[in-house]
């Protein structure tokens, strides 16, 4: 066997935790992990923030089953999103701010308000345009990972990969309810609730 170990030793020195290769690698592929990290940073509290604002246009949409139940898919996925990518904050050296007001302010995209009049239509058009913007955001995130930072890069595209199902349930769905149109977005309901299927954490003690 070869006595030589390239990869034994780097710019980080041996026992010292106050860098982390897996962010000094990114920046040798030629990304900055203090602004990556804090783009996801934002990222995640765009996806917090639309937890909380999807809660309440949720409960809006009262007496139009259907319609809540893909909402609450929509709205538990985004928890899930925030919580996958959360870990990676850390791992690039960052931190979640001390304060909910912090975090809440510096999300990616506008808040999902519940609008002045709270007609299924305009709740509908408020879900699709968040759908929209965590798309963009996603996708910038995937274009600045896709060649330096393998492990980003995957959970990127897996909150894309839903997000691009939420945007068509909410097409299909304004587009039944506001324009009487059938504009199919070729799904049928998630097996639970928010079951987030590419974005999901791994379940611990999952013995059902
Ligand atoms: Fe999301
Ligand atoms: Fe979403």
């Amino acid at each position: 066997m070869s006595d030589d170990k390239p990869h034994m030793s780097g710019t980080v020195p041996p026992g010292d935790t106050s860098q982390r290769v897996g962010a000094e690698v990114v920046r040798e592929r030629g990304v900055d992990p203090e602004e990556l990290r804090e783009k996801l940073l934002d990222a995640i509290a765009a996806e917090f923030t639309t937890y909380y604002y999807y809660t309440n246009l949720r409960t809006h949409l009262a007496g139009e089953e259907d319609y809540k139940e893909i909402t609450e898919d929509a709205r538990l996925e985004d928890r899930a999103h925030f919580e996958l990518v959360l870990p990676r904050v850390y791992e690039l050296g960052g931190k979640l701010p001390n304060d909910i007001r912090d975090f809440a302010d510096r999300a990616s995209c506008a808040d999902a308000y519940l609008p002045d009049d709270p007609s299924a239509e305009n709740i509908l058009e408020v879900l699709l345009e968040a759908e929209r913007c965590a798309i963009r955001t996603w996708s910038e995130i995937c274009d600045m990972t896709r060649d330096a930072d393998p492990r980003t890069y995957d959970m990127a595209q897996r909150v894309l990969n839903e997000e691009m199902d939420h945007e068509a349930w909410f097409i299909e769905l304004l587009s039944k309810e506001r324009d009487g149109e059938v504009n199919p977005a070729g799904h049928f309901v998630r097996g639970e609730p928010g079951e987030a299927p590419y974005s999901t954490n791994n379940r611990f003690n999952d013995s059902a």
